[in-house]
């Protein structure tokens, strides 16, 4: 009997550094995912097919079984919680830093009055904050947060850090790191029970895409 099996996937670095794990499993996307204006993607294998999602909206699709696995950044993670999800594998793909970060003469340490972080990662800023006994008052945008400290809506940002040339750009300083982020594969718990051999088998050709001598 064949197991239907859907992995949700978002456009962008997380689709273009997953695909070649995939191919390295011998799954590839028939549409391509560039010009198709499609949702729902067929690939090589008629037992798998690849949604496209907001990356934020990945852990949801998995959480509710809409996707029975997906592949989502660390910090998108920390920011939704785990529930209803495992997180079998750490893929080591679009790897970067969730940092506070702001202008060079403002420390978080110090602060001279509640502070204001704008972030798209409201519960992730509002625990480090709070970890650190600061009652910050956390906005929620959606974008562009370098934007915030230069116009006087927030003291500092909350956001994802690669190689700095962003903050740069923009006169800010990464101030202090609240983790490292690669992406993981995340699965539907319900799912890992109901659809085991099949999941269990796309784990472990993943895990063999990522350290291929450990499967020889
Ligand atoms: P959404 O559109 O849903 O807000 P997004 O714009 O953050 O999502 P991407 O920019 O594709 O989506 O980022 C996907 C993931 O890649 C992030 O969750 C993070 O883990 C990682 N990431 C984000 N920016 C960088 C970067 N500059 N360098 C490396 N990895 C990054
Ligand atoms: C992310 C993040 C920062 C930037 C950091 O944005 O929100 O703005 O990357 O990367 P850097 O430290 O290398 O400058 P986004 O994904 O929108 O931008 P990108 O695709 O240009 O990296």
């Amino acid at each position: 009997m064949v197991t239907n099996i859907t992995l949700a996937l978002s456009k962008g670095r997380i689709l273009d550094e997953t695909r070649p794990l995939l191919a390295d499993m011998g799954i590839e996307l028939v549409d391509d995912p560039g010009s198709s204006r499609k949702l729902i993607l067929d690939t090589n294998r008629p037992d798998i097919k690849v949604v496209i999602v907001r990356a934020t909206d990945t852990p949801t699709y998995v959480q509710y079984g809409a996707a029975d696995l997906g592949v989502v950044g660390k910090d998108v993670l920390l920011e939704h919680g785990g529930e209803g999800l495992y997180e079998p594998l750490d893929l080591g793909i679009a790897r970067c830093r969730l940092m506070v970060a702001g202008f060079p003469h403002t420390s978080p340490a110090v602060p001279q009055r509640r502070p204001r972080v704008a972030t798209k990662y409201i519960n992730v800023a509002r625990r480090h904050f709070a970890a650190r006994g600061i009652q910050a008052e956390v906005i929620k945008l959606y974008g562009s947060m370098e934007l915030a400290p230069l116009v006087g809506l927030a003291d500092y940002i909350v956001d994802v850090v690669d190689t700095g040339k962003t903050l740069r750009a923009n006169g800010l300083l990464p101030l202090e790191h609240i983790a490292d982020i690669s992406s993981r594969l995340i699965v539907n718990k319900a799912a890992m029970k109901m659809k085991h051999a099949a999941l269990r088998a796309l784990i472990a050709a993943f895990a063999c895409a990522l350290q291929p001598e450990s499967c020889r």
